[in-house]
């Protein structure tokens, strides 16, 4: 067997009398993020085709207790927010499947959870990373309790970010606050394809404090579910040129997040939005996911910022927009949102968020607001 990062709970057996599993409660808050530099397609499973490079938000987040205790109606994940067939049941159940795999205590277990997000479905922000991102380290976390493992809270994390890769791509780069990168890359030390690492130290403190405003076009669920969209990309006509531009791209993203060059950001980041839909259109069976709003938001930006306002956009795989701005410059991007890019949107929906610290442990009583 390899050696993986969760080798310290293989190596730990549930022992009846040292260990116990009654009654254990935990509960983890984990933020979504916005990818600056796109993870879409995979290699060998669940590994990354490209390299990724995200900003992780503060106010969109989820928050999850999982509940195990011994007996009950079934062992492994019997339900979410109290109902057995939870349309999350089965990707969760999925994920748990694999790390009972690497952490058989997590098979003497039955679970239940509970889970709220922040922040409205459907809205261009990515639920799964934040989601699955709460649910890992919440078992992770009970697996520590239970084994009496004490692995600290750093290497817990770490532990998630390459468990979560298993339930969704995204989800690794949530663990850590400010920006994360995912892929094996020259360009990064201690990257990998296999979990994210943190490289908000090498970014300048001014692109720590981007905000991010979500221009809600459609709330309607978007029409392409991401494991379709990551299979797209096997066979796909641009393969091979996407790798090459990717990793360009990510050496000038990087080279920007340190210069401090909001220019060269944006140019990067909207090269890389319009390249992830241009690749959604032009796959086998492409899908169209822009809707008329969603081009017009996206000259509208591109205007304001030929006429000085700092901004730019990226988008999701769906059709919502996000506009980032420095905070310094906040009053007078604001102000040009509520007037310009607001009436675009679906009921005037706007969910204004920014750069922000990675996930929290909830208290004892998880009674946190
Ligand atoms: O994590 P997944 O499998 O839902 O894929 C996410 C893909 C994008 O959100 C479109 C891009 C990214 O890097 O987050």
């Amino acid at each position: 067997m390899t050696v993986t990062p969760l080798q310290k709970f293989r190596n730990s057996a549930f022992v009846e009398g040292l260990h116990t599993i009654a009654d254990q409660t935990v509960g983890w808050q984990s933020p979504s993020n916005i990818a600056i530099v796109k993870y879409w397609g995979k290699k060998n499973g669940q590994f990354p085709l490209t390299p990724s490079l995200s900003l992780t938000l503060s106010r969109a987040t989820t928050r999850t207790t999982v509940h195990a205790f011994r007996g009950g109606p079934g062992k492994g994940l019997v339900s979410v927010n109290g109902d057995a067939n939870h349309p999350f049941l089965p990707k969760m159940t999925q994920l748990l499947a694999w790390m009972s795999e690497e952490i058989p205590v997590l098979q003497e277990t039955t679970l239940e959870v509970v889970t709220e997000n922040s922040f409205p479905h459907s809205t261009g922000i990515a639920s799964s990373a934040s989601g699955i991102s709460a649910f890992t380290l919440c078992l992770l976390d009970l697996a520590n309790t239970i084994l009496g493992t004490g692995v600290e809270p750093g290497e817990l994390v770490h532990m998630a970010s390459f468990a979560s890769r298993m339930g969704s791509g995204s989800a690794c780069r949530s663990l850590y606050g400010g920006y994360a990168f995912w892929g094996e890359s020259p360009l990064v030390t201690g990257s990998s394809d296999a979990f994210a690492v943190p490289v908000t130290g090498l970014v300048h403190p001014d692109m720590v404090s981007l905000k991010d405003a979500i221009l809600v076009i459609s709330g309607k669920p978007k029409s392409l579910p991401s494991t379709l969209g990551h299979k797209g990309m096997e066979g796909h006509p641009f393969y091979s040129s996407r790798i090459v531009q990717a990793n360009k791209n990510m050496e000038e993203a990087l080279q920007a997040l340190c210069a401090n060059d909001f220019e060269k950001l944006a140019s990067v980041a909207e090269n890389e939005a319009l390249t992830l839909h241009a690749l959604i259109m032009s796959a086998n069976h492409g899908t169209l996911l822009m809707k008329p709003a969603t081009v017009e938001a996206v000259q509208c930006i591109r205007d304001a910022r030929r006429n000085g306002l700092p901004l730019f956009f990226t988008l999701d795989a769906g059709a919502n927009v996000h506009v980032l701005y420095p905070s310094g410059a906040s009053r007078e991007v604001e102000q040009f949102i509520g007037d310009a890019l607001q009436p675009l949107c679906e009921e005037g929906r706007v969910i204004f968020d920014g750069c922000g610290n990675g996930p929290v442990k909830l208290n004892e009583s998880l009674s946190d607001s």
